[in-house]
């Protein structure tokens, strides 16, 4: 590829020219969608680069969530496993950070294992498990997708509920990534909202308890510090995949204020661009139409105040 192109155009690569790199997890997320199946698949790439490009121009939003739904569907469908849907569930989330953290979004949280999907088949159970003690290490290696783009891993809910050599691989992952500080990849697992809105209940009476905050002083804000994500900013958009459109306990109080709720169609697996695409303008609409109208307020404010004296 020339290198002014290359410049122009982050992480296009053409498929003919691409050779899959394990080591820097250069994976990509694919278009997707059936409005899209007529456009070459060549061109994918390159159209992929042209809309990072592009929605890098405007604002981005800081925190993106997901519901990652319909692994076993999609497994099922096919005849495969159900582990195989989960094992390809997890590719899937390789790929939506890759598209994420191209776009610079630094925080993005996933909902990885309910506290209820304990009482799943302990096949499966032990199948998710067993990803997790392997493949979160995995993407937290030297030259690996978070160390590339210099992202922290958090393991967030109830991890003495984990096995304890998958709580070993949660805080070795943690550990490997602590020191990088430009976004967080916030794994929820195995969490609900609720638990983790008593959690943050109990650690503010816990505070008034010990003297070091005042009853009165207890406002929207204590809660929020003191919920697992409290490093993380307010949630912009929560997208659910699979069809489904339900929170099903995942981040209840973080989707309380101007978050953007955004249910698809695909399961999880297939998710693609463009299914990611239609919150994220949402969100750059919004942002613009704010600056339009704080822009007018300020000439308003400017024309009937000192402005206009000075103009007569
Ligand atoms: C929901 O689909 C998905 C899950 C319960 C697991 C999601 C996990 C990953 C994608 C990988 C990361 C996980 C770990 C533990 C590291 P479902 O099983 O509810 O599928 P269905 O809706 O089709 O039944
Ligand atoms: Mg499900």
């Amino acid at each position: 590829m020339p290198p002014s192109l290359a410049a122009w155009l982050p992480g296009w690569a053409p498929t003919w020219a691409s050779t899959p790199d394990a080591a820097t997890s250069d994976v990509h997320l694919p278009l997707s969608s059936s409005f899209l199946a007529w456009i070459p698949r060549f061109l994918h790439p390159f159209l992929r680069s042209l809309l990072v490009r592009s929605l890098r121009l405007g604002p981005r939003p800081r925190h993106v969530a997901f519901i990652m739904d319909g692994n076993r569907r999609s497994a099922r469908t096919r005849n495969l496993p159900v582990r195989v849907g989960h094992e390809e569930g997890f590719d899937a989330l390789k790929r939506v950070l890759s598209f994420l953290l191209k776009l610079d979004i630094p925080h993005v949280t996933v909902y990885a294992f309910s506290i209820e999907n304990f009482n799943r088949d302990p096949t499966e159970v032990d199948a998710l498990m067993a990803m997790a003690r392997t493949r979160l290490v995995e993407i937290c290696q030297h030259g690996a997708l978070l160390q590339q783009y210099g992202i922290q891993i958090r393991v967030l809910g109830r991890r003495d509920l984990l096995p304890l050599d998958v709580q070993d691989s949660c805080a070795k992952a943690e550990e490997m990534t602590a020191s990088n500080t430009r976004g967080i990849l916030n794994l929820c697992c195995p969490y609900t909202s609720q638990e983790e809105i008593a959690t943050a209940v109990k650690r503010t009476v816990d505070s008034c308890v010990a003297g070091s905050l005042s009853i009165d002083d207890i406002t929207e804000d204590t809660i929020a510090a003191n919920l697992y994500t409290a490093a993380s900013p307010p949630l912009d958009i929560l997208i659910r995949t699979s069809g489904v459109s339900r929170l099903s306990d995942f981040l209840l109080w973080q989707s309380s204020e101007r978050t953007i709720l955004h249910f698809i169609e695909p399961n999880w697996p297939d998710i693609g661009v463009a299914d990611i695409l239609p919150p994220l303008l949402s969100y750059q609409a919004e942002v613009w139409v704010e600056r339009v109208a704080q822009a007018v307020a300020r000439c308003g404010a400017w024309w009937s105040g000192s402005g206009r004296s000075k103009v007569e």
